[in-house]
């Protein structure tokens, strides 16, 4: 794993978006991954400046989101289909299409995990994985305990993060119990992963991720194993490194 410090998160997000672009640039067809909450929308916000002012276009690429709530319509503000499209694709010239998400409100929701991993596979896989890390390690909505052998599946949210999750809601009651997360071993298959991690709340997580033990019981120790990921920190994350 190779680690980049950055001296804010702006400069973290500045970085890492000019990293993205330059993969675009060399391939319009990249099939790039990526996630919601906090992290990345600073990343989404520089590509949509650089979008506005260098028109690099995204015509041509597929989007793969890691996760979705489950029982939120898509049209939902919570759901991360509007997250989404708030945050980036309405701002960009993706066809809407070509942007692919869980479907938290399928009839058959085992059926939409199996369709939405072969959905990829059937792409050609994930080129660049843009990811973010939960306080506990999760990885995607991957809780501690996820199987390294994962694929696309329903997930238990855990207790804290659905209490980190519930600044986006009006009460905690209101945050879904479960949703639907590409595995561990979905991310795994990525050609490359960037792993985004801000603030000084996600300080003990990068510690450990970089100096403990890789277990199933810490979700992000994974990367470990994959040959090409790129760790984005800023100086508050990198605190206790
Ligand atoms: C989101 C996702 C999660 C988040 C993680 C960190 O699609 O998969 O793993 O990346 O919970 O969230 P923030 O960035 O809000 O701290």
């Amino acid at each position: 794993m190779k680690l980049i410090r950055t001296t804010s998160y702006e400069e973290l997000s500045q970085q890492a978006a000019a990293e993205i672009i330059s993969r675009i640039q060399s391939n319009h067809r990249l099939n790039l991954g990526l996630a919601t909450g906090s992290t990345p929308t600073g990343v989404y916000k520089q590509l949509i400046e650089d979008h506005k002012k260098n028109k690099t276009s995204y015509k041509e690429i597929n989007t793969f989101n890691l996760d979705e709530y489950i029982g939120i319509a898509k049209k939902d503000p919570h759901s991360y289909h509007y997250f989404m499209c708030e945050n980036l694709f309405h701002h960009i010239d993706i066809p809407l299409d070509q942007t692919h998400i869980p479907d938290g409100t399928a009839k058959d929701l085992k059926e939409e995990c199996l369709r939405y991993e072969q959905f990829i596979q059937e792409h050609g896989g994930i080129d660049l994985q843009i990811l973010g890390i939960g306080q506990n390690g999760h990885i995607g909505f991957n809780e501690p305990g996820t199987p390294f052998d994962s694929r696309t599946h329903i997930i238990m949210l855990a207790e804290s993060t659905r209490k980190a999750n519930s600044r986006f809601f009006d009460s905690l009651e209101e945050v879904p119990k479960q949703a639907i997360t590409m595995g561990i071993a979905s991310i795994m298959a990525s050609m490359e992963i960037f792993l985004l991690v801000s603030g000084t709340s996600k300080a003990e997580a990068l510690a450990r991720l970089m100096n403990g033990a890789v277990s199933e019981q810490f979700p992000a120790s994974v990367l470990k194993k994959h040959p090409n990921v790129t760790i984005f920190a800023d100086n508050e994350a990198a605190a206790l490194l």
